[in-house]
């Protein structure tokens, strides 16, 4: 099944955490379970969990029958307005939401459930077919390439999207086409989206791949031919800045160092053109517990003092091109980015 499913007024959701050594899934009946599910990485990556929360929203709109009518709507907002907070750095999140809160507010109490479950199931169906166009355009780059050696970081795919992924569809596209020597994995400090999720998803693909450490990828792009730096993003600003995995930005300095090519794939819904420039990026900051403990037993001492981003902001500069599903866009940015508004 994909990462997600809606089934019987439920949304079911593979349990991300436990991969790949335990496939179970979570029942969600009520739109707080599809909170927990989001915070705690259950479900992750960002097209995935605008697209777990607009089901979250569903359930709320189930869950508000209870209710006397005079209060259901503003349970559902309610619902939506903690949705929202998750997790704030994927601008997906906010997008998905605020445009069910707007169509909550205009539409009649006696369809509501039906008309949050329609809008759900066409944001769910336009992922599949936006993470194809993405892999379409991506491939592109590298026709008549044979051979090819592409590093990655974080989980792009099937585990992130509704979706073959972004940066991970192409991937996959590449090797359909046997034009894939090696594509090297970060693990991806702390919570290893690439050795446990994006190393699961290419052994499954038969992707010929190696995992690496973090630390180790400066030292790969030195020493191999890299081909390309492909990775996925959280939220663009205007300017090209992108929040993207911690770990992201070392890499595209690294990559810059190198002359390798660094590219951003993307859907057009993850440019937030409100903010003009990375700083004005807000930046999930995670708890102290994922870098202090591992395997659930403390390996720090308890006193010190952690900081613990999720993810990074890298700057335009060091952004070859975005991979679109429109298209690839080249600096300068101001300029290219037009034909997404
Ligand atoms: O914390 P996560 O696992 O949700 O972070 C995911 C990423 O940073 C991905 O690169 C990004 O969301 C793009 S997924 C297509």
């Amino acid at each position: 099944m994909n990462a997600i499913k809606w089934n019987n007024n439920e949304l079911i959701i593979l349990d991300q955490r436990k991969l790949p050594l335990t496939t179970s899934y979570i029942k969600c009946k009520s739109y707080k379970t599809v909170i927990d599910a989001i915070y705690t990485l259950s479900v992750r990556g960002a097209p995935l969990i605008g697209i777990a929360a607009a089901y979250g929203m569903v359930l709320a709109a189930i869950e508000s029958q209870k209710l006397p009518k005079s209060r259901q709507k503003d349970f559902i907002i309610n619902a939506g307005n903690k949705l929202k907070n998750t997790r704030p750095t994927a601008v997906n999140l906010s997008l998905v939401i605020n445009k069910i809160l707007k169509l909550t507010e205009k539409s009649d109490l006696k369809n509501i459930i039906n008309i949050l479950l329609k809008e759900a199931t066409d944001i769910d169906k336009e992922d599949q077919i936006l993470c194809d166009e993405i892999a379409n355009n991506g491939i592109e780059l590298f026709k008549n390439k044979t051979n090819l050696k592409i590093l990655t970081h974080c989980n792009t795919g099937s585990l992130a999207t509704q979706g073959i992924g972004t940066a991970l569809g192409i991937i996959k596209k590449l090797n359909l086409n046997k034009q894939i020597k090696c594509i090297y994995i970060d693990e991806t400090r702390p919570l290893l989206q690439g050795s446990r999720l994006t190393a699961y998803e290419l052994n499954n693909e038969k992707v010929p791949c190696k995992l690496i450490t973090d630390s180790t990828a400066a030292f790969i792009l030195k020493k191999e031919k890299i081909d390309a730096v492909i990775v996925g993003a959280d939220r663009i600003a205007s300017n090209g800045d992108t929040a993207n995995k911690i770990g992201t930005y070392g890499l595209a300095i690294a990559a810059k160092f190198h002359n390798i090519p660094f590219y951003i794939a993307a859907p057009s819904s993850t440019f937030d053109f409100n903010l003009k420039n990375g700083n004005q990026i807000i930046i999930e900051e995670r708890d102290s517990k994922e870098i202090k403990e591992y395997n659930n037993k403390e390996i720090s001492p308890k006193e010190i003092d952690v900081y613990n981003p999720a993810f990074d902001v890298t700057d335009n500069t060091l952004i070859t091109g975005f991979i679109t599903e429109k298209e690839i866009l080249y600096p300068p940015y101001d300029i290219s980015f037009l034909k997404l508004k």
